[in-house]
Parts: structure tokens; C-alpha cells; sequence
């Protein structure tokens, strides 16, 4: 079975994230100041911010669950951070949804959802800080290219177990250019290189960094999370942080140009 998808980090997630910020963060500081100076016109506003605020983080939820699960590399400590980072938002959304319905009949604020909004505005912060840092470090959503990489390509297929699996054609890649295969679940990488076609875990194995998403250069791929580099024929690290060898995989290219995973994973 086959199937296409072109997915590496969706930009939109970043691009949804400021509104439930400024939503949620503006409830509570509105309702701050209108319950410290008794304007109960501030106390209404913080509550329809505190609607807006949750309904725009629900939306941007979306893109950030198809992040979570199909771009961020698995047993990474990208995946960690994301996994705090989706339980801070549901947290915050939580504890805002919580301080809504705990306002007065008028909307003014208790004591209860001050406090509650305090909370999730820390709870907001992290999960904030955390989202940064999927972004900034370990690139989730950000389409950077290399000299030559060509477009990002990415294919789910099944393989019978044992059998040999074809994975592309010859012409689907040129020299230093990658393309992910999902094959049973697991992340391997095709690659081109001068002396022919290759295939490595995607996985890096300092930090579980997307070699995929990588840099390949003279048969050399580099992690960008922390720089390690692997010679993808013998799957050695050329430069640390890793220390460990990542998995290579034969590949057989047919004279019709079809390239074949001689033994995929089960
Ligand atoms: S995850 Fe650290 S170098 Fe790849």
C-alpha cells in the first residue's frame, strides 16, 4: 500500500499560536485591572477575550496535533518537549475555561478566576517558551533547504514482512538529495549519493534528531538539531555529539531505474 504526503512541520500552527496569547493573557490582565479599580466594562471584556482566547487555541490545536504526531521525530527529545508543550496548552485552556465559568452573572471576576487565570497564564508561559523551542531548535515547522536539497519529499508505504519493497525510482532523487519513507511505522531515510542509492534510520542517535530534515553533503548527512554528522553507506558518525552508528539498509536499483528496500523494517 502506498501513499503520498508532503507534511514536514505545518507553518500555519505557528502562525495560529499568537491569538490564544494575546487573547488569554489580555482576559487576565483586563480582569486584573478591572477588579482592582472596580471596572466591571474591563470584567465583560476578559470574558469574551477568555471565549475568543479558547476557541482560537482549539483551532490552532489542530495543525499542532498533525505537528505532534506526523512531524515531530518519535523518541526525540523534540517529542518530550512537545508532549509538555501539548499538556501545558490543554492545562491553560483548562484552567481559563474553569475561570470563565466562575465569573459572577454580570461577568465580573471572583477571586477564583483570578487565580485560576494566574495559573493558566504561567501554564501559558511554558507551554509558550516550549513552542518557541520546538520552533527555534529543533526546527518543527521551519522550511529551511540546503544547497541542491530539491523539495521535500516523504511517502507512507507497508511492506510484507520480508519482502523486498520498492521505494522510489532512480529518477526521484539526484546526488546528496533525501526523501523520508514510512514503512510500518518506522522513519528511514533514501538517499542519493555518488556511488548510488542508500538508506539510514531517520533517527539520529544523539537526541533522535529528523535526519530526513537534515543536510546531505559528499555522502555525509548532518543532524541540525546538535551537528552530528553520519557517512550514510557505513552508517559511522564522522562528528560527535552522537556516538552511536545509525542503521543502514541495502537498496537495489532495478534496471527499469525502480529502487527496491532490499529489507525493510517489520
Ligand atoms: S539530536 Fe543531537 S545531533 Fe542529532
Amino acid at each position: 500500500m502506498r501513499s503520498k504526503a508532503q507534511i514536514k512541520g505545518h507553518p500555519i500552527h505557528p502562525a495560529l499560536i499568537p491569538f490564544p496569547f494575546a487573547f488569554l493573557f489580555g482576559a487576565a490582565a483586563f480582569d486584573l485591572v478591572g477588579s482592582a479599580f472596580t471596572r466591571p466594562a474591563l470584567s465583560l471584556t476578559a470574558g469574551h477575550l477568555t471565549l475568543a482566547g479558547i476557541a482560537a487555541g482549539l483551532l490552532a490545536a489542530v495543525p499542532g496535533a498533525i505537528d505532534y504526531f506526523y512531524s515531530v521525530p518519535p523518541r526525540s527529545s523534540g517529542a518530550d518537549r512537545a508532549t509538555k508543550h501539548a499538556i501545558g496548552n490543554v492545562s491553560a485552556l483548562v484552567l481559563f475555561g474553569a475561570a470563565w465559568s466562575l465569573r459572577n452573572a454580570d461577568w465580573s471576576s471572583t477571586p477564583l478566576t483570578l487565580a485560576l487565570e494566574a495559573v493558566g497564564t504561567l501554564a501559558l508561559a511554558y507551554s509558550g517558551w516550549l513552542g518557541g523551542t520546538l520552533v527555534t531548535r529543533n526546527l518543527i515547522g521551519v522550511d529551511h533547504r540546503y544547497a541542491n536539497a530539491g523539495k521535500w519529499q516523504d511517502v507512507s508505504l507497508s511492506a510484507a514482512k520480508g519482502e523486498p519493497i520498492e521505494v522510489g525510482h532512480a529518477d526521484d532523487l539526484e546526488e546528496d538529495q533525501m526523501k523520508l519513507l514510512r514503512i510500518n511505522g518506522h522513519r528511514i531515510v533514501l538517499a542519493r549519493t555518488a556511488d548510488g542509492f542508500t538508506a539510514f534510520d531517520d533517527r539520529c542517535t544523539h537526541r533522535g534528531g529528523s535526519l530526513a530534515g537534515g543536510v546531505m553533503i559528499g555522502g555525509t548527512v548532518q543532524c541540525l538539531w546538535h551537528g552530528s554528522q553520519f557517512d550514510t553507506s557505513s552508517g559511522g558518525v564522522s562528528c560527535g555529539p552522537a556516538k552511536k552508528k545509525i542503521a543502514v539498509y541495502e537498496v537495489r536499483q532495478e534496471r527499469n531505474g525502480r529502487l527496491l528496500l532490499v529489507s525493510p523494517p517489520e
